[in-house]
C-alpha cells in the first residue's frame, strides 16, 4: 500500500469529471487500498479518487468511531433521496475550512463492490452526507461550491495565504 498525495482546492484537477470503472480488477482494488490508507492517515472520513488525481468513479468512506468499517463504492449512483439536513462539512482538499451545507437526509445508493458485484445501501445522517460529498467530487464539485460566491472567494484567499506561509 502507499500514501497518495491529495490535491488541494483550488487545483483545477479537482474539477475533472471521473469516468465509470469498466472492470473491477486488481488495479482498482490496489487503488482502494491506497485511498483507504491515505484517508486514515490524513485523517479523514471519506476520500474520492478525484482527490488523489485518479479520475475514476471510486470512493472510500469510514464514519465509524474506531475506524473499523471501511466502505468502498465503485461507480456509486444515488437512486433515491429524501428529506434535508444541514451539516458542517470539511474536506481533505480544503484544509482548515468547515462550513454548513444542506443535503438530503436519507439516500439509497447503488454501487459495485470490490468483487464487481452490485449492491444497494440505504444511508442517513453523517453517512448520507459523506456519500453525497464524495460523489460530488467524482462530478468535479468541491463542497465549497455549495456556498455563496462571496464565501468561496474568501476561502480561496485564505487557502492562498496558507499556501504562501507553508511554502
Ligand atoms: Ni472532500
Amino acid at each position: 500500500m502507499a500514501l497518495l498525495p491529495i490535491l488541494r482546492y483550488p487545483d483545477p484537477r479537482l474539477h475533472k469529471k471521473a469516468a465509470p470503472v469498466e472492470t473491477v480488477d486488481e488495479n482498482i482494488r490496489k487503488l482502494v487500498a491506497d485511498m483507504a490508507e491515505t484517508m486514515y492517515e490524513a485523517p479523514g472520513i471519506g476520500l474520492a479518487a478525484t482527490q488523489v488525481d485518479v479520475h475514476k468513479r471510486v470512493i472510500v468512506i469510514d464514519v465509524s468511531e474506531d475506524k473499523s468499517k471501511l466502505l468502498a463504492f465503485v461507480n456509486p449512483e444515488i437512486l433515491e433521496c429524501a428529506g434535508e439536513q444541514v451539516c458542517e462539512e470539511g474536506c481533505l482538499s480544503v484544509p482548515g475550512i468547515y462550513e454548513k451545507v444542506t443535503r438530503s437526509e436519507r439516500i439509497r445508493v447503488r454501487a459495485l463492490d470490490l468483487q464487481g458485484q452490485a449492491f444497494t445501501l440505504e444511508a442517513e445522517g453523517l453517512l448520507a452526507v459523506c456519500i453525497q460529498h464524495e460523489i460530488d467530487h467524482l462530478d468535479g464539485k468541491v463542497f465549497v461550491e455549495h456556498l455563496s460566491k462571496l464565501k468561496q472567494g474568501r476561502i480561496k484567499a485564505r487557502l492562498a495565504k496558507q499556501a504562501r506561509i507553508t511554502a
